[in-house]
């Protein structure tokens, strides 16, 4: 993050009110209404969710209880009750005009596109249902995706979601081993994918990395589907591997939607935390399926009008919940774009947002600060007029890039939702609802209505004004994640008892520091485990750490984060050597090398310093904060009389 200037915090004193038009035709029209909702939901959450539950989603079955918090921090919603969110998303607006509305477009790299309106999309996921059916498929099933940004990931993910098969959606641009830890940790009997993908002008071989994953044998794995996207060259294993298109023939374009219980598995999607092994968080039906729909429609406002675009990748929950099921259960159009900004076409996003008249626009702090750096001709060229919303996710946002955002991107017309939340939220939690809450440069502003936010210490005492703390949540909601894949009491652990659960009340631990100013806003301050954000991505330190190690040169590794002006946090790595190996600029390519084919590209070091020793307290417990400062150019401040050696940090200071 770039360091506040006495401007910046001139600027976040600055309020902006939506404009009387806007809130005249939002959904929630003010601050009044918000109140009234926040207040009702505060009161009763189980009326509340109840009346949204019935008004929003189809039931085969209706429920028989709201909630079911006799277990915590095991939550059930909607219990009794069955729906599918590939009906709620598909077969709901069939019956209505929405039939040929367009309900994907798409728009490849390289310039092609598809639209499909909800009619052609609900034939396709249904054709590939039947074909996960005729592979022996059934509910319960594990099914993993490993896309580029093409209709098909969506097609997949519904036709999954369809037939009850939970899907496992890995990003296509971690390395095989990272996809292959996943398939094995979540037992998928099938993966999608596609021969490549198209990323910045280049090709991404996906099918290749699927063989390398498999190649050491994941015995769950018995089938590999295969989209043929880039036409380049693949290998094709006899009896496992089948192209897509060739099964999809002539197959039914009729697969009724499978009744799935309120509480059974949807989908697996794994997130770094602060071990080395990446949590497989667990999303179930109906409770994520209202909970993404309601997000959605209050806080991007989606009118029938609008065209919405979010430019997150479907490998990550904002994909998820805010490109496939929270538009689609709406009944809106949702765009999909495979491309990224890049030195042949810096202008992209903007030329999409021209091509297909888009109106409300959601994408991350660090792509604005990288248009930013691009300049302001790019966007200033195109016409942009169309715009009436825009939305930030994935990191706090600095009050320059908002207001440039704001001015730039926005005309100063466009209210600004900056949503804070999580892949085991669900969905988003603290965020302006844009025709009613006034928004502040950097602040994620309230609570949305049902979610009860506070900030705590440790012992869940709330955090008085201005005062620094621990972002949590008191009451259940129906997005929240409900374990860790195969691993409950990992889920208890790392998010139910860092805060002491205090009279039978249990409090969810986000991760993030925060404070509240005084007029209730919430100001996210950033992670406060061994997470850290690297230009919107979440990479455990662990991780990072382990796969430097697991080099034969490599003794010991500390992992911290450095600000970075453009991602927000680079990565910073110090690695002591094994005997026989020598610090070398060679060998330092090497370890960055090793790291993006044990993980991948995101998680490439930005810097490796070799060192002789790392800084440990006498319990032998690494100090990190010292190598933050370190890494950071700061002098080392604090405390350093636990340190164990005094001269590891002279020498460190030497190497730097
Ligand atoms: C972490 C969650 C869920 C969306 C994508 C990231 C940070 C996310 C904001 C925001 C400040 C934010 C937090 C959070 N974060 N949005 N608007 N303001 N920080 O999902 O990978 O699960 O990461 O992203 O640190 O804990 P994720």
């Amino acid at each position: 993050m770039s360091q506040p200037t006495i401007e910046s915090i001139l600027q976040e004193k600055r309020h902006f009110d939506p404009s009387p038009e806007f809130s005249a035709n939002a959904h929630i029209k003010s601050l009044e209404q918000y109140q009234e909702l926040y207040n009702r939901a505060k009161a009763d959450p189980q009326a509340f969710w109840a009346e949204l539950a019935e008004k929003e989603l189809h039931w085969f079955k209706p429920w028989e209880s709201v909630l079911d918090w006799e277990n915590p921090p095991f939550a059930k919603w909607f219990t009794g009750g069955q729906t599918n969110i590939s009906y709620n998303c598909l077969d709901r607006h069939l019956t209505t005009w929405r039939k040929n509305k367009a309900a994907l477009i798409w728009e490849g790299e390289p310039g092609d596109s598809r639209t499909l309106t909800y009619a052609q999309l609900h034939r396709e996921v249904c054709q590939f249902a039947n074909v996960l059916k005729q592979l022996g498929i059934k509910k319960g099933d594990r099914v993993g995706i490993y896309m580029p940004m093409i209709p098909e990931a969506a097609i997949a993910m519904l036709a999954c979601a369809r037939i009850g098969a939970p899907h496992s959606v890995v990003f296509g641009g971690f390395s095989a081993e990272a996809l292959r830890d996943r398939l094995i940790d979540g037992e998928a009997k099938l993966v999608v994918t596609a021969d490549g993908g198209w990323r910045k002008d280049a090709t991404v071989p996906l099918k290749e990395q699927v063989d390398k994953a498999l190649s050491e044998g994941v015995p769950s794995v018995k089938d590999v589907l295969v989209v043929k996207r880039t036409g380049q060259q693949v290998h094709m294993e006899p009896g496992r591997d089948h192209w897509w298109h060739d099964l999809q023939q002539g197959v039914s374009g009729d697969c009724p939607a499978e009744p799935m219980d309120s509480e059974d598995l949807l989908f697996i999607l794994y997130t770094s935390g602060s071990t080395g092994k990446p949590k497989g968080v667990v999303h179930t039906t109906a409770g994520y399926n209202l909970y993404t729909h309601i997000t959605t429609k209050w806080i991007f406002d989606l009118q029938d009008t609008d065209v919405y675009w979010c430019t997150a990748d479907v490998g990550w929950i904002t994909g998820h919940s805010y490109i496939i099921y929270g538009p689609l259960s709406n009944g809106a159009t949702t765009v999909m774009y495979e491309g990224a900004p890049r030195a042949s076409n810096p202008g992209c996003f903007w030329d999409v947002i021209e091509k297909y008249g888009v109106t409300v626009f959601y994408t991350a702090p660090t792509a604005i600060r990288a248009f930013i750096k691009m300049g302001e001709h790019h966007p200033n060229k195109r016409n942009l007029s169309s715009l009436r919303l825009l939305g930030t996710v994935g990191e706090p946002i600095n009050p320059e890039a908002w207001m440039w955002y704001h001015r730039i991107i926005g005309g100063e017309r466009c209210p600004i939702v900056d949503t804070w939340w999580q892949t085991e939220t669900g969905g988003i939690m603290i965020t302006p609802l844009p025709g009613a809450i006034p928004t502040k440069p950097g602040s994620a502003t309230l609570p949305f209505p049902g979610i009860l936010a506070e900030v705590v210490d440790l012992d869940g005492n709330p955090a008085g004004d201005n005062e620094g703390g621990y972002l949590a949540i008191k009451h259940p909601w129906p997005g929240m994640m409900r374990t860790v894949y195969g691993d409950a009491d990992r889920f208890r652990r790392t998010y139910w008892e860092h805060i002491a659960p205090k009279d039978g009340q249990y409090l969810y631990f986000a991760g993030d520091g925060a404070r509240r100013d005084e007029d209730g806003y919430f100001w996210v301050m950033g992670r406060v485990d061994d997470v850290i954000n690297v230009a919107g991505h979440r990479l455990g330190t662990m991780e990072i750490e382990s796969a430097l190690v697991s080099h034969p040169s490599v003794a010991e590794a500390a992992v911290v984060g450095k600000p970075d002006d453009l991602k927000g946090e680079e990565i910073v790595a110090f690695v002591t050597l094994e005997g026989n190996a020598t610090a070398s600029e060679e060998l330092n390519k090497l370890l960055k090398q090793h790291v993006v084919s044990e993980i991948g590209a995101i998680a490439r070091p930005g810097e490796i310093r070799f060192t002789e020793a790392l800084p440990k307290t006498r319990s032998g417990k690494i100090m990190r904060r010292l190598l933050r400062s370190l890494a950071a150019g700061q002098e080392v401040a604090g405390d350093t009389s636990t340190l164990e050696d005094r001269s590891v940090l002279d020498k460190l200071r030497e190497g730097a």
